[in-house]
């Protein structure tokens, strides 16, 4: 029996997901939903999974064009997991309308709160170490259920969050469309191309030595918080000062807590960076 768990991670939290689903299928491919993916097809695969962070309220883009082009066995067993921080808003709702298309509906579905991530808005919250105990344990429980080839129906946005969304989400989503332009590297930089290689979009090259980005940024936070030295810095005040300044003072968490020059970082504290750089893994 062939299985296979899709994942788009920035900071861990759905990798980890996904391999601890994995070790309890066993024998499982996990790969990751990078931007062109090489030869990536689940036709012959009996169980399907999907693992991705929540953004906006919504699945990440780059996990939705991945599963747009994704050829699929119709009569596999599909599961999808969202790790939001709080809100999973219309993310399941989004896998499903897309496997819709290709005649596949979901069989488990299921979410599970995580640390936040967007550490260039917030620090990590709430309490870190704490919510990874609290992930862990309803991970075990969600592997536990696909082990068992439970059926579940996916989680559904409320009326609120479905109608409100565009408008809560704007100043956020302003953020995002200027994504990688704020993104400055110190003196700090070594020129070690480590944020290259953990960009699941390939969004980072190196010229000279230094990272360049290539303006098709998902915010994944992927190098923001792997670099070693802490070079990449998010700089709202550099360039586009104007947008940024009019996005910061609507968007109100940065108005709250601005964007410190030393922000907190976060990795979840099961995957090592390294196993970030990587396409796809085999867990026996
Ligand atoms: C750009 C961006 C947008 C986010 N939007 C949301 C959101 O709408 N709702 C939510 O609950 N968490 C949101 N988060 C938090 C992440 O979904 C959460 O931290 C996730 O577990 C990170 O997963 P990862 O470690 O696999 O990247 C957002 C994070 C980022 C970077
Ligand atoms: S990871 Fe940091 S130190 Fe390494 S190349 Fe990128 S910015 Fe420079
Ligand atoms: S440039 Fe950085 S934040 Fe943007 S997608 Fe790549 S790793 Fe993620």
């Amino acid at each position: 029996m062939k299985k296979v768990i899709y994942y788009f991670t920035g900071t861990g939290n759905s990798m980890r997901a996904a391999k601890v689903i994995a070790a309890r299928l066993g024998d499982t491919d996990l790969i990751s939903m990078r931007c062109n993916p090489k030869d990536v097809s689940a036709i012959d695969a009996d169980i399907v999974g999907f693992v991705f962070p929540v953004y906006h309220w919504t699945m990440p883009a780059p996990a939705v064009s991945f599963v747009e082009n994704l050829d699929m066995n119709p009569k596999a067993y599909v599961f999808v997991i969202a790790m939001p921080s709080f809100i999973c808003g219309i993310a399941c709702e989004k896998t499903a309308e897309i496997l819709a298309k290709k005649g596949i509906s979901i069989s488990y579905g299921n979410m599970v709160r995580s640390v936040a991530n967007y550490v260039i808005v917030y620090p990590p919250f709430p309490f870190p170490k704490l919510r990874v105990l609290r992930t862990e344990k309803k991970l075990k429980r969600i592997a536990e259920d696909i082990k068992n080839g439970k059926n579940r129906p996916y989680p559904v946005a409320g009326r609120f969050i479905k109608h409100r969304r565009d408008r809560v989400m704007a100043p956020y989503l302003d953020l995002q469309k200027y994504a990688d332009i704020p993104f400055t590297i110190s003196e700090a930089c070594i020129s070690c191309g480590l944020c290259s290689k953990v960009c699941p979009c390939a969004n980072i090259e190196l010229k000279s030595g230094k990272p360049f980005f290539l303006h098709h940024c998902a915010q994944c936070m992927a190098c923001v918080t792997s670099c070693p030295n802490r070079a990449i810095e998010y700089d709202i005040t550099a360039n586009d000062r104007k947008l940024l300044n009019t996005c910061s003072k609507r968007t109100p968490l940065v108005k709250i807590m601005g964007l410190p020059k030393r922000r907190k970082m976060y990795r979840n504290p099961y995957i090592k960076v390294q196993e970030l750089t990587k396409e796809r893994i085999k867990i026996d």
